[in-house]
C-alpha cells in the first residue's frame, strides 16, 4: 500500500493510536505529514521518527479556527491535503451522575465537531483536487454506549459514523472517499491513564480474542482505506476491536 506523493493530516498525532498512524502512513511513503496536536512537544518527538517530510502545527480541534490555521499551514507547506485522519480525541470517566453541560459539551466539541471541523476546512481543498480520503476514529463505545468513559463519548462516536455516511454521500462525485474505524480497547495513554487495572480488565474479558489490541492494528485499517487497495469502500465503518462486538 504506497502513498507516495500523498500528504495527510493526522489530528491527535502525538500519543497512541495518531502517533502509531503517523508513523505507518510515513513507512507507506507519504510524501507529507502534518501532526495537529494541542500537544506540540509530544507531535515533535513523533514527527523527529517518521523519516518524511512533516509539519507539527499546535491545533485545538475544538476550535475552528485553530484547525483553519492549521489546514492552511498544511497546504502552503505541502501544496494540497490528500487524506484527513480524525483521530484527536478524549474519554474522561465520569458517570451519569456528575455529568455537567459543560463537561457533555467538552466532550462533544472535542471528539464530534473537531472532526467536523477539519473536514469543513479540507473538504475545498479535496474538492478541487478531486481526491481525498478521509477516515474517521470512531469507537465500539458507538455501537455498546459508553462503559466507564462519560456519556458524551459513546454519543460523540456514534455521531462520528453518522457523520461518516452522510459526508460520504455527499463528497462521493467528488473522488471523495469517507470512512470510520472502529477501536476496540487498544493500548495507548487514554486506556492506561484513564481507567483502573479492574476496568481494562473488564476490556479485556469483553473481547473475543482476550487482548488488548496495538495502536499499529488500527493504523494498518486506517492505511488500508487511505490507499488505492480501498477504493470501492465509502460510508462505512472497520470494526477493529478483537471481536468486542460478538459477546
Ligand atoms: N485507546 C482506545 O482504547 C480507544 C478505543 C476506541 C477509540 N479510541 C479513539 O482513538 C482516538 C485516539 O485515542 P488514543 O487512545 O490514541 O488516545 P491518546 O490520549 O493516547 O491520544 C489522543 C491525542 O489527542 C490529543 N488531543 C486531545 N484533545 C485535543 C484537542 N482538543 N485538539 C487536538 N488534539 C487533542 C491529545 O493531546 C493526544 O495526543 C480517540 O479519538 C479515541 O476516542 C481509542
Amino acid at each position: 500500500m504506497d502513498l507516495s506523493g500523498k500528504t495527510a493530516i493526522i489530528t491527535g498525532a502525538a500519543s497512541g493510536i495518531g502517533a502509531a498512524v503517523a508513523e505507518t502512513l510515513a513507512k507507506a511513503g507519504a510524501s507529507g505529514i502534518c501532526l495537529a496536536d494541542i500537544d506540540t512537544p509530544g507531535a515533535e518527538r513523533v514527527a523527529s521518527r517518521l523519516g518524511c517530510p512533516s509539519l507539527v502545527v499546535e491545533t485545538n480541534v475544538s476550535v475552528s479556527d485553530s484547525v483553519k490555521s492549521m489546514v492552511d499551514a498544511t497546504v502552503n507547506r505541502f501544496g494540497k491535503v490528500d487524506i484527513l485522519v480524525n483521530n484527536a480525541g478524549v474519554a474522561p470517566v465520569v458517570r451519569w451522575p456528575d455529568v455537567t453541560e459543560e463537561n457533555w459539551r467538552d466532550v462533544l466539541d472535542i471528539n464530534l465537531n473537531g472532526a467536523f471541523h477539519c473536514l469543513l476546512h479540507v473538504m475545498e481543498h479535496m474538492k478541487s483536487q478531486r481526491w481525498g480520503r478521509v477516515i474517521n476514529i470512531s469507537s465500539v463505545g458507538a455501537f455498546k454506549g459508553s462503559i466507564t468513559a462519560h456519556p458524551a463519548y459513546g454519543v460523540s462516536k456514534a455521531g462520528l459514523i453518522a457523520m461518516t455516511k452522510s459526508a460520504a454521500k455527499e463528497l462521493a462525485e467528488f473522488g471523495i472517499l469517507v470512512n470510520s474505524v472502529s477501536p476496540g480497547t487498544i493500548d495507548t495513554p487514554l486506556t492506561q491513564n484513564n481507567f483502573t487495572p479492574e476496568e481494562q480488565a473488564m476490556f479485556v474479558e469483553d473481547s473475543v480474542l482476550k487482548r488488548r489490541g496495538s495502536p499499529f492494528e488500527i493504523a494498518d485499517a486506517v492505511l488500508f482505506l487511505a490507499s488505492e487497495r480501498s477504493t470501492y469502500i465509502t460510508g462505512t465503518t472497520i470494526h477493529v476491536n478483537g471481536g468486542s462486538l460478538l459477546v
